[in-house]
C-alpha cells in the first residue's frame, strides 16, 4: 500500500520580487497571492490550514488568527517591523517568527535622507511650481530652504537603519545625536561620531529629527502635543518607522500652530488612510511606505522570507528569528 502524504500548505500573502517562490513548490502546496496583497478577511480564511505563512506587514496576525491556524509552524514576515504580529503569543504556541532586517537598512536610510533633503530643500514644492507653470525666473528668495551641513540631526531608534542614516549624515557634516532603548557600544558611537541623548534632549536640540524606532507600547504616540512643544520651531521631522509613533491629530495641531517647520511621513497612523489636513499643507511631504522599496532590498527580502520557511521545514534555525 502506498501512503500518499499530503503536502503542507504555505500561504504567501502578497507578491514577492524575483522567483524565490519557485524554491517552495517541490516541498509544499503553495497558495500565492501573486498580484496583490490579500485583504485581512481573505487572509483570515486562507491561513486556517497553513503550515507556514509569508506575511506582509499590513496584515495582522493576532491571537485570533493564531488560534484559528492549528497547523501553523512559521510566520515569515516580509519586513523588519513585527508590530503586526502577536509575537509572544505565537512563540507560546511553538510558532517560529522571522523577519528581514539588515538587508533593507541602506535602502531605508537612503529614503530617510531623501525625505530630509526633499523637505529641507522644498524639492516637491519646486516640482509642483514648475509643472503648474508657476516658475517665472530665478529669484534670490525663491523657495528658500535650510542647509543640512553643520546642523544637528536627531535619530530616534538607532539600530542598523539609524546607524546607516548616521553614517550618511556624517558626510553632510551634521552633528548626530541618538536616543535608543539601550546605549550603543563605544566603538559604534566613536566610529559614527554619535552622541547619546534622552528623549527630551533629542526633541530640544535636533534641527532635523528622524524616527526609525519600532512600534511598541513605549513608542506608541511618543510624539504628541507635549513633545512637539519641546521641539525647535524650525525643526523638520521625518518618520520612516511606524505611523502610530506620531499622534497624528497632535501633529496636525502642531503644524497649524507652527510648533515645527515641516514634516515628511512615509508611514501613517491608520494606513492606507491619510488625514486630509496633511494632504493640503505645503510643508508636509507624504510617501506611500517606500522605505525599503528598492529592487535590491525587496529582492533580498523576498529571498529571506522563503529561506526562513525552508529552514524551519528542514530543521535549521533561520537567519533572523524574532525574539
Ligand atoms: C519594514 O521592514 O518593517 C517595512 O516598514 C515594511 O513593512
Amino acid at each position: 500500500i502506498r501512503i500518499v502524504q499530503r503536502m503542507e500548505k504555505v500561504l504567501i500573502t502578497g507578491p514577492l520580487i524575483g522567483d524565490s517562490v519557485s524554491r517552495l513548490v517541490n516541498h509544499f502546496r503553495v497558495e500565492y497571492s501573486k498580484n496583490e496583497v490579500m485583504n485581512q478577511t481573505a487572509f483570515s480564511h486562507a491561513v486556517k490550514d497553513a503550515w507556514g505563512i509569508v506575511t506582509m506587514t499590513s496584515l495582522s496576525v493576532d491571537r485570533h488568527i493564531i488560534d484559528s491556524s492549528p497547523q501553523l509552524k512559521v510566520i515569515s514576515n516580509l519586513g523588519v517591523g513585527c508590530d503586526n504580529i502577536d509575537v509572544s503569543y505565537a512563540q507560546s504556541k511553538g510558532i517560529t517568527v522571522t523577519n528581514t532586517p539588515d538587508v533593507l537598512s541602506e535602502s531605508t536610510a537612503e529614503m530617510a535622507m531623501g525625505l530630509l533633503l526633499a523637505t529641507s530643500r522644498r524639492i516637491i514644492e519646486g516640482d509642483h511650481m514648475v509643472k503648474a507653470g508657476g516658475f517665472s525666473g530665478w529669484k534670490v528668495d525663491l523657495l528658500l530652504g535650510s542647509e543640512l551641513n553643520g546642523k544637528t540631526l536627531g535619530i530616534l531608534g538607532c539600530g542598523s537603519i539609524g546607524q546607516a542614516i548616521a553614517r550618511i549624515a556624517g558626510d553632510f557634516e551634521m552633528q548626530v545625536q541618538y536616543c535608543n532603548r539601550s546605549r550603543l557600544p563605544d566603538e559604534v558611537e566613536t566610529r559614527l561620531h554619535l552622541s547619546a541623548v534622552d528623549f527630551d534632549g533629542l526633541l530640544e536640540k535636533s534641527d532635523f529629527l528622524v524616527i526609525t524606532t519600532p512600534l511598541n507600547k513605549e513608542s506608541h504616540h511618543l510624539f504628541d502635543l507635549k513633545a512637539f512643544e519641546r521641539m525647535k520651531t524650525s525643526a523638520i521631522l521625518v518618520n520612516i518607522g511606524r505611523g502610530p509613533v506620531i499622534k497624528e491629530v497632535d501633529l496636525i495641531a502642531a503644524l497649524e500652530t507652527n510648533l515645527i517647520a515641516a514634516v515628511a511621513l512615509d508611514v501613517f497612523e491608520m494606513p492606507p488612510n491619510v488625514a486630509e489636513q496633511l494632504k493640503t499643507r505645503v510643508n508636509v511631504t507624504l510617501t506611500p511606505h517606500l522605505g525599503s522599496a528598492t529592487t535590491e532590498a525587496r529582492s533580498r527580502m523576498s529571498d529571506l522570507v522563503i529561506n526562513a520557511i525552508l529552514d524551519v521545514h528542514e530543521g535549521r534555525v533561520p537567519d533572523y528569528v524574532v525574539s
